[in-house]
């Protein structure tokens, strides 16, 4: 009785994937029919399943986000048990009939992911959800750019890309859409990829203890399901699914300096000076909307900035690339250039009764080009002529989420969306993508071999293969500074390399000590810019007193020191998709120390930095080592991992460890990346029980000539059992920067002779310490504060052959 009468979820339409009534195979899955809705399963490689469900005649297979085609690979299918099973050597897929639930497991039999029994996939109207049960002991994480905790369990999330000035903590959605997590329970891992760009809303368990839930607002069911061995590898898969981050030019990962903004055009070029002056190295001078006339894009101030020719050629004189601020909307303004050939083309998005849609931003009213429109990236890509003959090679793409005053864009705006047709709830996040796509391929052409420099604020999936990207508007306070540290650790885990804050804070104004505090840290991101808000107090490192100039020039030193290691992780990123800042989550998955609110902003910098960010009201600190033996990089004290330690942070100094067996590679002080550092490449070894190798990459830095060959490409490896270190000879027609090796040993015992390749070297005893002392704290001649480590070392001719170090 009580089943006849209708409940409210099928009221309003609730229905679920039905019974089976029909499978049929193709190449690389299966199509199933069911009584409600239709599926497909491909098999994408043996870690990754794609699963579409729709109630439509068709599946919808463009994506903006995936590059990928299904691999040819050894999978099959099966009837188990009145279930469906297609497995390959990773992953089994177990399909229910009636009703058709996927429940995934791994190849020892343990489940994966699974469907909850009732609801599958389901529908309200156009919403579409995949419900999955919940683990136990499940955590989530991922999700690029998302505040709040790294462990995402009990949190939901919106994917609405949104211009959120000093957002906080727990505000959501911000700027990007990056709809991919991983999940992990029962000492396994998966990665959940949602391809659908319309509004879409993540359940990590909030609100319920049921399930993990993912839902688009309209489309398809569409994701893909990865497992593999590790973290790591599940990143490789999806950025096989998404793409990589093409190399970027040297100098765009050197210090950048930002201001909204610096004018005029002396202003621009006393800071450029003033860096070089105070010798504290950098690469880039940024300028934001006062360098254009009215904030037109593609226009000069004619007064603050008359003569950009003259300008952009002296901060080349001195070294400095220049990074404009690029943003989409075109005034509407009889006579304006970018508007008459935007009409005349007919590039801008608009509202179905066939009129231009117009927003006020910036320069007042404009309309925005429909980055979704092949003809528009090609139109937007060539407008860069001008900016390019003037010598810039760096862009920036703003208030792309699209901003606008009022926030509140029109749900009828049309998006051409490849002549497939979309309104705003599904044109909206990707627009920041394919901005970012349209002005990555317009200036890499036009810059004719030399590598762009691009960088966003709003972006989807996928967007590693054309910017980097920043965290927008933060805040001047400490719980900013090691959000935006979670927030780049969470691009990472969501296959975006090249990231990083604006260093100080946006917002308000930073003490002292944060300031400080701040570029230590930052000198370990991947993009590394400080950056400030109109009318706040100057924010240059030495615009906080003595002693903040001093800690600020020695950690931007270091990231210089650095850049031999820096260089080859970016290259790392281009090959496996692996971030340069790792979440202690991709190494040590299952340690629960890691997602601990105490611990849970430490990382590692590419393999073997662990940075432990603190607070600049904190000058001692607890912190968690993970398995292993690790290093105090200042003082060479050793440590066992697998505990927690109280470690002093001065604000000078901040706390860093070094993983026993790492192999880093390290330069001379250099004031700009494409300065010639001295011949000598420095190589610390640390030692450790553990086989570790490290692939050492340099090319010219700035073209494509490593696609022809013109790279340097050498394996080191460190054999602590046989006592042997290699270097393989160089790989690459590129000739190296340095001709001698300097191998400095640190926890070696003994070392009194050194063999290479056969002969016996001489060992020197030397002193590493890679801060100078903060003369403000320790008058001159009084070196108190730096501990200087006592290490050995040998220098060697290279002539790139193979060399054997055995000792
Ligand atoms: C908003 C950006 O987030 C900020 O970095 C920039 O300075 C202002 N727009 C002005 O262009």
């Amino acid at each position: 009785m009580y089943s006849t009468v209708e409940t409210s979820a099928q009221r309003a339409g609730f229905k679920a994937l039905g019974k089976l009534e029909s499978l049929e195979h193709i190449n690389n899955g299966v199509v199933g029919i069911t009584s409600f809705g239709q599926f497909r399963i491909l098999v994408m490689d043996r870690s990754v399943f794609r699963v579409s469900v729709t109630r439509n005649a068709d599946f919808d297979d463009f994506s903006y986000a995936v590059i990928a085609s299904p691999k040819p690979v050894d999978f099959h299918v099966k009837e188990e048990d009145g279930h469906i099973v297609i497995s390959t050597d990773l992953i089994s897929l177990r399909i229910s009939r009636d009703p058709v639930r996927f429940k995934f497991y791994d190849s020892a039999g343990n489940i994966i992911n699974e469907d909850d029994d009732a609801f599958g996939t389901s529908w309200i109207g156009t919403e579409v959800t995949a419900y999955k049960k919940l683990q136990q002991g499940e955590r989530f994480v991922g999700l690029g750019e998302k505040n709040g905790d790294l462990d995402r369990r009990g949190k939901g999330y919106l994917n609405w890309n949104t211009d959120k000035f000093a957002y906080d903590q727990d505000t959501d959605p911000i700027y990007c859409s990056l709809p991919f997590y991983i999940g992990i329970h029962s000492g396994l891992a998966y990665g959940m990829f949602f391809d659908n760009s319309n509004k879409s809303h993540f359940n990590f368990g909030a609100s319920n203890d049921r399930f993990s839930s993912f839902m688009a607002e309209d489309g398809d069911m569409n994701y893909y399901l990865i497992h593999d061995h590790n973290v790591a590898k599940i990143i490789e898969d999806y950025t096989y699914l998404t793409g990589r981050m093409e190399l970027p030019p040297m100098w765009s990962i050197g210090y950048q300096q930002c201001r909204y903004s610096y004018y005029p055009d002396s202003k621009v070029l006393d800071i450029a000076r003033s860096f070089r002056q105070k010798q504290i190295p950098a690469d880039v001078i940024v300028l934001d909307i006062h360098y254009m006339d009215s904030y037109k894009i593609f226009t000069w101030d004619p007064v603050k900035f008359s003569n950009p020719a003259a300008l952009i050629r002296e901060l080349r004189d001195m070294n400095f690339h220049v990074v404009l601020m690029c943003d989409p909307g075109i005034k509407i303004e009889e006579g304006y250039q970018p508007y008459e050939l935007g009409k005349q083309e007919d590039v801008f998005l608009k509202y179905p009764d066939n009129t231009y849609y117009a927003g006020e931003v910036w320069p007042g009213w404009c309309h925005f080009p429909d980055f979704s429109d092949p003809k528009t990236r090609q139109w937007w890509g060539g407008l860069f002529d001008e900016y390019v003959n003037l010598g810039v090679d760096g862009f920036w793409n703003d208030m792309n989420e699209i901003a606008s005053w009022g926030q509140m864009m029109p749900e009828h705006v049309e998006f051409h969306y490849e002549g497939k047709g979309a309104l705003t709830k599904k044109g909206r996040n990707i627009y920041g993508l394919q901005m970012a796509r349209s002005t990555f391929e317009g200036t890499k052409k036009l810059l004719n071999g030399k590598r762009p420099f691009n960088l966003t604020r709003s972006a989807f999936s996928g967007i590693q293969r054309y910017s980097a990207v920043w965290t927008g508007d933060n805040v001047a306070d400490d719980e900013h500074m090691l959000l935006g540290v979670r927030l780049v650790n969470s691009f990472g885990l969501t296959g975006v390399a090249f990231t990083g804050y604006d260093v100080g804070g946006f917002a308000g104004e930073a003490s002292v000590d944060l300031f400080a505090r701040w570029v230590s840290i930052a000198a370990f991101s991947p993009f590394f810019r400080g950056h400030s808000m109109l009318n706040s107090r100057d924010a240059e490192p030495w615009a906080f007193g003595e002693a903040v100039e001093e800690i600020s020039r020695n950690y931007i030193n270091l990231r210089y020191r650095l850049m031999p290691y820096i260089y080859s992780l970016f290259f790392e990123a281009t090959q496996t998709g692996m971030p340069v800042c790792r979440s202690l989550a991709i190494d040590y998955t299952h340690d629960d120390h890691v997602y601990d609110s105490l611990f849970q902003n430490q990382y590692l910098f590419g393999p073997w930095f662990l940075i432990c960010p603190v607070s600049s009201v904190d000058k001692f600190c607890k912190v968690y080592l993970p398995e292993g033996e690790w290093y105090e990089f200042h003082s060479g004290k050793q440590y066992k991992g697998s505990q927690q330690v109280i470690v002093e942070a001065p604000v000078e100094r901040l706390p860093v460890f070094i993983k026993a067996g790492s192999i880093i590679p390290m330069q001379s002080v250099t004031q700009y990346t494409s300065a010639t550092a001295d011949d000598t490449l420095q190589l610390h070894f640390y030692s450790g029980d553990n086989y570790s190798e490290f692939l050492y990459y340099e090319d010219d830095g700035d073209t494509y000539h490593f696609e022809d060959g013109e790279y340097y490409r050498r394996n080191i490896s460190y054999d602590p059992n046989n006592q042997i270190i290699k270097f393989n000879a160089a790989e690459g027609n590129f000739k190296s920067k340095y001709t001698k090796i300097q191998l400095i040993f640190h926890g070696f015992d003994g070392l009194d002779r050194i063999m290479v390749n056969g002969r016996e070297c001489a060992v020197e005893q030397v002193e590493f310490s890679y801060l100078k002392a903060i003369t403000k704290f320790d008058p001159v001649g009084k070196e108190g504060k730096v501990i200087k480590e006592q290490v050995k070392a040998i220098k060697v001719e290279d002539d790139d052959g193979g060399l054997e170090i055995v000792w």
